[in-house]
């Protein structure tokens, strides 16, 4: 049994990124707030609050999640990701990132971080999909700015620089 603190709160621990991070929640507070408010992890953002949307899309486990359903308190002991987690180790753009810039995949960039942890764990899945494949894929990610062919265009690009990537590795 968790033990509360003295003001009605958890304590929560988990890795981000691959790094330890804890903090306290109420158990109504939802992940995604906690990692705003309490860890200081910005990049995922919060729209509709109600799993319509994907901007709070983060991966849990390695599965791609809606923060904003999940309580702060059930994300105790997991490995979490981020947006943040998707650059390169010198900061510069990761290639799921780099491809979304080159293609004009964004505009206000509201929507982007959850397209992206999307892609990360689908891409995973199927690393050379088709463009039905990633409409299927990207359909519960909501952009209200950008065209969708842009981000079509840069999830495939993604896709072939994580082949490249992979293959250079091998
Ligand atoms: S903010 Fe979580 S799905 Fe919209
Ligand atoms: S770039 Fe503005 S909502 Fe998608």
């Amino acid at each position: 049994m968790k033990r509360l603190n003295r003001d009605g709160r958890y304590p929560v621990r988990f890795t981000l990124n691959g790094m330890p991070e804890e903090g306290f929640a109420e158990p109504r507070m939802l992940l995604t707030d906690f990692l705003r408010q309490e860890i200081g992890a910005t990049g995922t953002h919060v729209a509709c609050e109600h799993g319509v949307c994907g901007a709070c899309t983060i991966r849990v486990g390695g599965k791609a999640v809606r923060a904003c359903l999940m309580l702060a308190v059930q994300a105790d002991g997991a490995g979490i990701e981020t947006i943040e987690g998707l650059t390169e180790p010198d900061g510069s753009l990761g290639p799921l990132q780099q491809a979304f810039h080159e293609n004009f995949a964004l505009q206000c960039g509201f929507c982007t971080p959850g397209f992206l942890m999307t892609l990360s764990e689908y891409l995973e899945k199927n690393p050379d999909p088709t463009v039905e494949e990633i409409k299927v894929a990207l359909s519960g990610n909501l952009c209200r700015c950008t065209g969708y062919h842009e981000i079509i265009n840069a999830s495939l690009d993604a896709a072939k620089a994580q082949r490249e990537r992979r293959r250079q590795q091998d």
